[in-house]
C-alpha cells in the first residue's frame, strides 16, 4: 500500500474571518478523501500561535481560545518533507526535544489578513512546502482592493469607478477630500478600507455626513481607501479552478437580506440567499465565466478563486467586484457549491485542489534561480 499524503490544515488564524476559517476547516477536515489523504490539523489561534491541537474536533467546535497542543515553529529552509517543528512551549523550551511534523502540503484554510493576503503563502514558499491556492504575488493583489481594481482596469477588465484616498490625506485636508469625492462621485457611494474582507469597514454613504463617517471608519482599518460608485446591480459569483489553464463554474447569485452584503448579512442573521446556479441568460453566462478567468489570469492566481460581480440592472453591464483567493469553504458555501452543481463533488474538488497544489510546486521548484551563463543547453 502507498503512503497517505500528509496534509496540513491551517484553520483560525489573526483574522476577522478566524470563526468561518473553523467552519470552512471543519467541513474539509470531515470530506477529506481518508483513502489518499491523511489530515494534519493545525490551528492558528487569534493571536497568531501556531498548534498542534490535542483535540482538533473540540478546538474546531469550541474555538481556538483555550485550545491545547504542541506549539509549531518555522524553519525557513527547504526541508524534505515540510519545514514545520513541534516544541513544548511557547518559548521552545521541548520536554520531549523538538519534533519535526512530516507534512507533504499544506492547506491554508484562512480567510482575511494574514491567511489569505500573501503572508502565510511567503513562509510557505520559504519552507519550499507545496500548498493549496495563489502564492504571494496573487494572495496580496487579491486582498487589495485598489491594487487588483487598478491591474484590472489595465486590463480592460470592468469594474466600478473607484478612486484611493490616502488616510494621510484625511488628517490635512478632510475637506477637499471630500469635495473631490462629491466632484467625481454622486450619492450613494461606497467606502472601503483597501485590505480588509468580511465587509467590516465598509459603508455606504447617502450623503456627506454618512461619507466623512464612512471615511473615518475605514480609516481606522487601514492607510488606504478606496471609494466608488454605488452600483445598482445583481450579485453574482463564480468559482475558477486550475492552475495555467484554469475553468470557470456555472455562476450563483447572492440575494443579500440587507441594502448590501454587509458582515451581518453575510454571518450573522441568516437573512441572505443563494441561488445556485444563478439565473442567467446564455450570453450573460458566458460572459461572467469569461471575466471570472481573465481575472483570475490577470492576477496570476493559483488553485482556486472566487470571482464576485455585479449585474448592473439598468444597462446589463458586468463589472467585477473583487476576487476571493479564499473563499469560504464549508459545504454550504459558494465556492464548493457551485463546483457541485457544474458536476464536481466537494470530495474530488478536495482531492483536485490538493492535487493543483503539487502541480504548481513542481513548476517552480524547476525553475532555476542561479545565474549559470554555459547551462541553459539552448
Ligand atoms: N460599488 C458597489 N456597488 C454596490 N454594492 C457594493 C459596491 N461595493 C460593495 N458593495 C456591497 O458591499 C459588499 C461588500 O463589499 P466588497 O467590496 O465585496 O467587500 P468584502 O471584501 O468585504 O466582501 C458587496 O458584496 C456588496 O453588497
Ligand atoms: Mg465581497
Amino acid at each position: 500500500m502507498t503512503r497517505r499524503i500528509r496534509v496540513a490544515v491551517l484553520f483560525g488564524g489573526r483574522s476577522g474571518e478566524h470563526e468561518v476559517s473553523l467552519q470552512s476547516a471543519a467541513s474539509i477536515l470531515r470530506a477529506l478523501d481518508r483513502e489518499r489523504f491523511e489530515p494534519v490539523p493545525i490551528g492558528i489561534t487569534k493571536e497568531g500561535r501556531w498548534l498542534l491541537p490535542a483535540d482538533a474536533a473540540r478546538a474546531l467546535e469550541e474555538g481556538l481560545a483555550s485550545m491545547e497542543g504542541r506549539y509549531l515553529a518555522f524553519r525557513p529552509e527547504p526541508g524534505a518533507r515540510g519545514g514545520l517543528i513541534a516544541v513544548d512551549g511557547p518559548d521552545g523550551g521541548a520536554a520531549g526535544g523538538p519534533g519535526l511534523v512530516d507534512v507533504d502540503v499544506v492547506f491554508p484554510v484562512l480567510h482575511g489578513t494574514y491567511g489569505e493576503d500573501g503572508t502565510v503563502q511567503g513562509l510557505l514558499e520559504l519552507a519550499g512546502i507545496p500548498y493549496v491556492g495563489s502564492g504571494v504575488l496573487a494572495s496580496a493583489l487579491a486582498m487589495d482592493k485598489a491594487m487588483q481594481k487598478d491591474l484590472f482596469r489595465q486590463k480592460g477588465i470592468p469594474v466600478p469607478d473607484y478612486t484611493l484616498v490616502r488616510a494621510r490625506e484625511l488628517e490635512t485636508d478632510f475637506e477637499g477630500v471630500v469635495r473631490r469625492l462629491e466632484e467625481g462621485f454622486a450619492y450613494p457611494m461606497f467606502v472601503k478600507p483597501a485590505n480588509l474582507g468580511s465587509s467590516v469597514g465598509i459603508t455606504k454613504a447617502h450623503d456627506r455626513a454618512e461619507l466623512a463617517a464612512g471615511l473615518r471608519l475605514a480609516a481606522q482599518y487601514d492607510r488606504r481607501l478606496v471609494v466608488e460608485e454605488a452600483i445598482d446591480g445583481r450579485e453574482i459569483e463564480c468559482s475558477v479552478l486550475g492552475n495555467e489553464e484554469p475553468v470557470a463554474s456555472l455562476p450563483g447569485e447572492v440575494v443579500p437580506g440587507h441594502e448590501f452584503y454587509d458582515y451581518e448579512a453575510k454571518y450573522i442573521d441568516d437573512s441572505s440567499r443563494l441561488i445556485i446556479p444563478a439565473e442567467l441568460d446564455a450570453a450573460t453566462t458566458a460572459r461572467i465565466q469569461e471575466l471570472a478567468v481573465q481575472s483570475f489570469l490577470a492576477l496570476d492566481a493559483s488553485g482556486l478563486a472566487r470571482v464576485d460581480f455585479f449585474l448592473e440592472r439598468r444597462t446589463g453591464r458586468v463589472l467585477v467586484n473583487e476576487v476571493n483567493t479564499m473563499p469560504g469553504f464549508t459545504r454550504i458555501s459558494m465556492y464548493p457549491k457551485l463546483w457541485e452543481a457544474s458536476g464536481l463533488p466537494y470530495t474530488e474538488l478536495l482531492t483536485q485542489l490538493i492535487e493543483l497544489a503539487f502541480e504548481r510546486h513542481r513548476a517552480r521548484a524547476a525553475l532555476r534561480t542561479d545565474y549559470r551563463p554555459n547551462s541553459g543547453g539552448c
